[in-house]
């Protein structure tokens, strides 16, 4: 796709879109009837669920829309859903996984009353909004019981930008389980003002959610335990799905454009997200715009991280999104790395409908990098840190393990800081911090950061990356911590305290 020259179009501008519904109708006639190419084990490990259906059309999860400034969502996690066309005991929110998508504008009111149906403790974490941590805001430290409610009022500020966010569960201890079981969900904030089915401020035929999530069900269709080595190195499923569907289609029309809203709800894998015969034009990461559209042959996601790509539907044909191999490292003789992996088919019909011409996207502005507190200093370090402890591998934030009583990081309300976060160990370690989206400065991999506020970085195994977080809003206690779900569980979480200097 070019994305030098010509008109750009821009936010609201009135080409009219090529309704979903003609676009699905072209393509879901044929091009992919499910030919389950499926691997059952022999080597004595337990029967694993076949998918039921491969090759469907790709379906959203339920759209749940702020009206007059106010969603009320009753949210109940409990298991039974379908996963990869079968009814399973996978874990859902409202009866589906992933959740439904909430849809949220800027100053609106999130009212969502949370109810736990399952048999062990969870919560609720929105994560990416820079909202407050407080009392019954976006707190990673709420409980819920097994049988009981809880009310989150979750206020969104009027200049929260417009972008993917996502939502899961958060109780230490349990969160990896619960994500890995189906727990997630996408959340949007889109701009003010009428929306039909698509929520784009930047204009594209089709507006789509994608969230990747990872899982293993035994034949029976209860999600397949995991070894303690499995935990250790970050658990990845042997289901790679999205929307909860197993090798999708993906339609399109020759020449129209998609923005795929594409969320790694993963618990451990990082993706590095190819297709055949297109470029991918990356233009916004975690909710923030690129200040200018990248133009990718794969586009990489750490787990947590969100990624919208706009692409623009070459020839007619079936093109497969690969989910490339990726080396996470090794611990001892145990690699991290998978082989590649088929994730859906991007299935490109013929129309009469005439084709747009290539053209650029100018993305809305995006903040700028202010000066660090201490100019040139790092005036916070952070340490992955792994060890053997007897037989077991600790996973810990500078050689502690996570203690919600403990405040590890104090910081003054109004401060930007400049962090280093350091990884001596032999696996790459995402880092997220909750509430406060930070600007990466520079890594150890030499990559050029993106430029943008972003709220999950790969830490690369023997690396580092230096941040710069502006703290100048929502005080209070919230967390960071590595988004392999299994590590953070196993104590590599932190907590700081943002409070106003007394
Ligand atoms: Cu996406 Cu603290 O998490
Ligand atoms: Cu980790």
């Amino acid at each position: 796709m070019s994305v030098s020259g010509g008109d750009a179009p821009v936010a609201g501008a009135s080409r009219p879109p090529i309704s979903r519904r003609r676009v699905l109708g072209l393509a879901a006639g044929g091009v992919l009837a499910g030919s389950a190419a499926w691997i059952i084990r022999g080597d004595g490990s337990p029967a694993r669920l076949r998918p039921g259906a491969t090759g469907q059309v790709l379906r959203q999860p339920d759209i749940l829309d702020s009206r007059h400034g106010r969603l009320e969502v009753d949210l109940v996690a409990a298991p039974g859903a379908e996963v990869a066309g079968r009814d399973t005991s996978a874990l859902a929110y409202n009866g589906q996984t992933p959740g439904p998508t909430l849809r949220l504008r800027p100053g609106d009111t999130l009212a969502l009353r949370l109810t736990n149906r399952l048999d062990e403790p969870t919560n609720l974490h929105t994560h990416g909004l820079r909202v407050s941590p407080a009392g019954n805001g976006d707190n990673p430290f709420v409980r819920v019981e097994p049988g009981a409610s809880f009310s989150y009022l979750i206020q969104v500020p009027r200049d929260h930008p417009v972008g993917t966010y996502w939502y899961h569960p958060h109780h230490h201890g349990t969160a990896a389980d619960q994500q890995f079981g189906g727990l997630a969900g996408a959340l949007l904030v889109v701009p003010e003002g009428p929306l039909g089915e698509s929520a784009s401020d930047v204009e594209v035929d089709d507006d789509v959610v994608l969230v990747v999530t990872d899982i293993t069900l035994n034949a029976d269709g209860r999600v397949a335990a995991v070894s303690d080595t499995a935990r250790s190195l970050g658990r990845q499923g042997e289901l790679l799905l999205i929307n909860g569907q197993h090798r999708t289609a993906i339609p399109a029309v020759v020449g129209s454009t998609a923005r795929w809203r594409i969320v790694n709800a993963c618990t451990s894998q990082v993706l590095r997200l190819r297709l055949d015969g297109h470029r991918l034009t990356q233009i916004a990461l975690d909710g923030s715009y690129l200040r200018r559209p990248l133009d990718l042959d794969a586009v990489t996601l750490a787990p947590g991280n969100r990624a919208d790509v706009v692409v623009r539907a070459g020839s007619s044909g079936a093109y497969e999104l690969i989910a490339e191999s990726y080396d996470r490292g090794r611990m001892g003789d145990r690699s991290t790395a998978r082989p590649p992996m088929p994730l859906a088919t991007f299935a490109v019909a013929a129309t009469s409908i005439r084709s747009a011409p290539a053209r650029a996207w100018r993305l809305p502005p995006v903040e700028q990098p202010v000066a660090p507190a201490v100019p040139g200093a790092s005036s916070r370090q952070i340490e992955f840190t792994m060890r053997m402890a007897g037989a077991q591998m600790t996973f810990e934030l500078d050689g502690r393990a996570f203690d919600p009583r403990r405040d590890d990081q104090s910081v003054v309300l109004g401060a930007t800081e400049d962090w280093l976060l350091t990884n001596l160990g032999p696996l790459d370690h995402p880092f997220h911090l909750h509430t406060w989206p930070f600007w990466v400065v520079a890594g150890s991999d030499g990559l050029p950061p993106a430029g943008i506020l972003q709220d999950v970085v790969l830490v690369p195994a023997r690396g580092w990356v230096h941040l710069r977080v502006p703290f100048t809003e929502n005080p209070g206690r919230a967390v960071y911590h590595c988004h392999i779900v299994d590590h953070s569980d196993a104590g590599m979480m932190g907590v700081i305290e943002v409070a106003a200097e007394r």
